[in-house]
């Protein structure tokens, strides 16, 4: 499963690429507002900020709800760097966006996905991913993960090419479900994704072991010779 970090916080974004583990970025008008980071110019640096510390996908969102708007501003969006996938709503207008994108092989994220026909409309024009926000669902309680196992169940009755991109995760139990459910991906803030380091059995065996490696007068050796 790919793991991607969901903000536009460059601290974050390091420390999640440094951690070795990390597919790749996804972002929103609120997630890049919240940084601060407010106009066209400076919404363009700081994506390429960005593409120069992941490997791979970032996802950069159209502000435009028209047709031409969302390709004026897709098109330009993916010039900035190959990393780029243009994030796209899920709209009437944002559909047959996806369909012009994929035909010029632009990646795209059609975004806001809350029922599994809009994510089969998405596939159908091409989309790369899907975002099903499953926190979202949640909040108004609905099951987001029931929701995640429909869209594999279609996408993979029709060998649909499209990633399932779960998205709106909000700690370590979704992305578990989500994996469980088949997505393809998840996007998460870094707290959710170095939660899933931590179990307290963890930290108090490797307390106990470090305690008997000291007692045994060992450890320090160790460190000697390793360092
Ligand atoms: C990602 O693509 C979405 O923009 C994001 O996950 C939304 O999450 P939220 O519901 O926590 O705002």
């Amino acid at each position: 499963m790919k793991f991607f970090i969901d903000t536009a916080n460059l601290d974050q974004i390091t420390e999640a690429q440094d951690l070795g583990i990390l597919d790749g970025v996804t972002t929103n008008p609120s997630l890049m507002a919240k940084e601060g980071i407010t106009g066209d110019d400076a919404v363009n640096v700081h994506y390429k900020t960005i593409c120069g510390i992941v490997d791979n996908n970032v996802s950069a969102e159209v502000i435009g709800t028209s047709f031409n708007e969302i390709i004026r501003e897709g098109e330009l969006l993916a010039a900035l760097n190959p990393k780029i996938v243009v994030k796209v709503p899920m709209i009437k207008d944002g559909i047959k966006a996806i369909k012009h994108f994929s035909s010029k092989g632009i990646k795209t994220n059609c975004t806001l996905i809350f029922s599994a026909g809009q994510a089969l409309l998405a596939a159908k024009a091409g989309a790369s991913y899907v975002s099903p926000f499953l926190g979202r669902l949640d909040d108004i309680s609905t099951d987001g993960i029931a929701l995640i196992k429909e869209i594999r169940l279609i996408f993979d009755n029709y060998n649909y090419p499209t990633e399932i991109l779960a998205a709106s995760i909000r700690g370590p139990l979704h992305i578990v479900a989500c994996a469980m459910a088949g997505a393809d991906a998840i996007t998460a803030p870094l707290h959710a994704i170095t939660a899933l380091l931590k179990h307290p059995i963890t930290e108090s065996g490797l307390a106990t072991f470090l305690a008997d490696y000291e007692k045994a007068g060992t450890r320090r050796d160790i460190i000697a010779v390793t360092s």
